[in-house]
């Protein structure tokens, strides 16, 4: 294993106050997203879509990786040129998700375990040799009536280090993705304790499986309150306590955090790593970055609805979002910036 590339490779993506950009939506995923705006869930959509993320202008400006889904690392824009090409021609290094989905798990009704480890390393192999050099692997963990189970945690933290330690050996740095899902009307102090025990879970098994902390990347949920909580929190709030939970539980080895956005508004989502960024940056141990999906894409998408005359409104828009995120990064994002 060649631990100096690999940490080269994770602070490369955290480099000059740049994030990700996820771009790996499964194709139900992504299907789900075009038929609400009503447009048409075909191949040829989803790589038109994907056509005009990788070649929106400007966009390495603020993006230092972008993750692909294994239909995407393999398509070309409408005249043959590979994605890939037009990814590293912009300076963006391409990831790839790896995992296969979240099933349901065994015997634990409501819970779901991520799949994906069969066969891994040879996929792994495939992606490095066309350029991948880094890789996501989401878990997903509920919060409800008496979930999550302390095997549910277990079970996806495990998966996550086998991942992660596969990934390092294949010479690609791990986006280790541990979500706890907003959904649901628990309260905000139940989301920090479920996100520690998480995290404090995936580092345990991290370790054991002897990842090398400094060549990976971790993507956690920001600590947020259930969506139908009744008791919202302030971006304030969020920015305290998600920090909190980070401390108890992130190693100071680990070079970079980048958050998903979980289905938070863009504007809330910048806000918020805004002000951690703001209150917090000159005391952290790690980078504090984004590799948002939606909160960078939905903007877009809605103007662009699939439709080709909208393809430069659209790129716009997704410019801006990245640029409102690096910004945050520096902790310099304003409200004002959404009216430019
Ligand atoms: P969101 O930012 O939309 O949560 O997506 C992040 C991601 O990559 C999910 O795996």
């Amino acid at each position: 294993m060649n631990t100096q590339k690999l940490i080269d490779t994770a602070k490369a993506l955290f480099a000059d106050h740049k994030g990700l950009l996820a771009m790996d939506e499964s194709d139900p995923t992504c299907n789900k997203r075009f038929a609400k705006l009503g447009i048409p869930q075909t191949v040829e959509a989803r790589r038109a879509y994907r056509e005009l993320i990788v070649t929106a202008p400007g966009l390495g400006e603020s993006i230092s990786g972008a993750i692909f889904f294994d239909e995407t690392i393999r398509q070309q824009k409408q005249d043959g040129t590979p994605f890939l090409q037009i990814l590293t021609e912009a300076e963006i290094m391409p990831g790839i998700k790896v995992d296969i989905g979240a099933k349901d798990l065994a015997a634990h009704p409501g819970e779901k375990i991520t799949e994906g480890l069969d066969g891994l390393r040879g996929r792994l192999a495939e992606y490095f040799q066309m350029g991948a050099r880094f890789a996501k692997w989401r878990a997903v963990i509920g919060i409800g009536d008496g979930i999550p189970s302390r095997s549910c945690i277990e079970a996806n933290a495990h998966a996550l280090a086998r991942y992660a330690a596969l990934c390092q050996e294949a010479g690609m740095v791990p986006v280790v993705e541990p979500e706890v899902l907003m959904d649901g009307d628990h309260t905000l102090e139940r989301g920090r304790k479920v996100t520690e025990e998480v995290l404090r879970n995936v580092f345990i098994q991290l370790n054991c499986q002897r990842v090398l902390l400094e060549g990976m990347i971790l993507k956690p949920n920001m600590v947020l309150p259930g969506l139908t909580c009744s008791t919202q929190a302030s971006v304030d709030e969020v920015a305290d306590i998600t920090m909190k939970s980070l401390w108890r539980t992130v190693p100071a080895a680990v070079p970079g955090i980048a958050f998903l956005s979980g289905g938070q508004s863009a504007e809330l989502a910048s806000a918020r790593l805004n002000m951690m960024n703001l209150r917090f940056k000159s005391q952290l141990p790690w980078a504090l970055a984004f590799s948002f999906a939606r909160a960078i894409q939905q903007p877009a998408l809605e103007i662009w609805q699939g439709k080709e005359s909208n393809v430069k409104a659209a790129q716009q828009a997704l410019r801006h979002r990245a640029r409102c995120n690096r910004a945050a990064r520096r902790g310099e994002y304003t409200a004002a910036m959404e009216r430019t």
